[in-house]
């Protein structure tokens, strides 16, 4: 019988914890074995390699480094090309998904049943972010799909919370979003920054691209969503990004009803927390290695209704990879078997709160 296998692509801040959660959950995911390709033979990393080896992964290297790894006692089980040939989904985890696609994954298209990439990705493939979107998945149609970024995971779950647009297309006025996004992750020694620096609103129509791919997320499923803004700026943290949001409706709400709508969106978690160390810290003692899989933590204190309840306004905070992992772990899934993906992410249940 036919191995399931799930290869990922880049060990970094994306692929480390994704290899993990997919080691941990193997068995109720159904997958027989998990591959990782890493490109570069690193004495400061091999001590990630050996932790992913013991808990059963198998590491593939380019067939020209393959030395390089042995000399540093990281034993490789593939060649990069074995690893892709066998795979049955692969996840990309590196900042060159479309590169990859066109120098080798479209070369095993007739082996692989689909390849996933992430936020930096854009025209890889179909945009999805999970339970957005995924009536948009086509089985034999769809074999590229590129895991929206993680604020996007944010804005796309708060417009179709507080909006309600998959059941009431008309009723967003217009959406503005400021991303304040942190300047590196903690596992990353460079990007970090001395002082507040803002993004260029590079697109002329949404600001930046976190409005953009918001706006493509929802073409997926036939929505023309040109009625949303975003701004971005990068704080001298290392925690988590924060949103503020600016959401305007047609048809008046009354807090009570907005925030219940929240409080049963098992995609939203709250918070009466005010900080991002906080809700951080909430995650490294009860997330997967630190990660809550919500896709945004939506500040209650920081909640304001218009007097004439058509204008919300607020900040969330966003679980930066832990909405990504959730979406590529979904995708993989997906593409293992559309009729049971499903039921095999209740495995991740433990990870969601709806409170922090
Ligand atoms: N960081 C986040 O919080 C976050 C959240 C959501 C989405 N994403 C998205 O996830 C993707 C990966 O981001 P990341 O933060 O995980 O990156 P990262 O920490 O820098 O890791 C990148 C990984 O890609 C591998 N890689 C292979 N070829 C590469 C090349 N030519 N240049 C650079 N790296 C290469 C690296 O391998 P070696 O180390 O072996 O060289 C490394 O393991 C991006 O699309 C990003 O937009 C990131």
């Amino acid at each position: 019988m036919t191995k399931t296998i799930v290869h990922v692509v880049g060990t970094g801040t994306i692929g480390e914890p994704l290899i993990g959660l997919l080691l941990a959950h193997k068995d109720e995911f159904d997958i027989d074995e998990v591959t990782f390709h890493k490109r570069t033979p690193l004495l400061t990393d091999r001590s990630k390699v050996f932790d992913l080896l013991k808990k059963g992964a198998k590491l593939a290297v380019d067939e020209d480094r393959w030395d390089s790894f042995k000399e540093l006692d990281m034993e490789p089980s593939y060649k990069a090309e074995e690893a892709l040939a066998q795979a049955t989904a692969v996840i990309d985890c590196t900042p060159i998904g479309n590169r990859m696609k066109d120098e080798q994954y479209k070369n095993y298209t007739d082996k692989v049943k689909g390849f996933i990439a992430q936020g930096s990705e854009f025209g890889f493939g179909k945009m999805y972010a999970r339970g957005i979107n995924d009536h948009a998945l086509k089985p034999g149609e769809d074999q590229f799909v590129q895991v929206v970024s993680c604020n996007t995971h944010n804005l796309a779950v708060l417009v179709e919370t507080i909006a309600q647009i998959s059941t009431k297309k008309e009723n967003l006025v217009n959406a503005n979003f400021v991303c304040l996004r942190r300047s590196n992750d903690i596992s990353q020694d460079e990007s970090f920054l001395p002082a507040p620096t803002v993004g260029a609103h590079s697109n002329k129509k949404f600001g930046t691209h976190h409005a953009r791919d918001l706006s493509h997320l929802y073409k997926t499923v036939g929505f023309e969503l040109d009625n949303v803004f975003s701004s971005a700026i990068k704080l001298p943290t290392q925690y988590m990004h924060t949103i503020h949001f600016a959401i305007e409706v047609h048809e008046p709400l009354v807090e009570a009803e907005v925030l219940d709508r929240i409080q049963k969106n098992p995609r939203l978690s709250v918070t009466h927390k005010t900080s991002a160390n906080a809700v951080f810290s909430f995650g490294r003692d009860h997330g997967h290695f630190g990660r809550i899989l919500n896709q945004t933590v939506f500040c209650l204190p920081s909640f304001h209704i218009s007097e004439d309840g058509k204008k919300m306004t607020g900040f969330c905070f966003t679980p930066q990879d832990g909405n990504s992992l959730l979406s590529s772990v979904a995708a993989a899934l997906w593409f293992i078997d559309p009729e049971t993906y499903h039921d095999k992410l209740q495995a991740l249940s433990q990870f969601f709160f709806s409170e922090i």
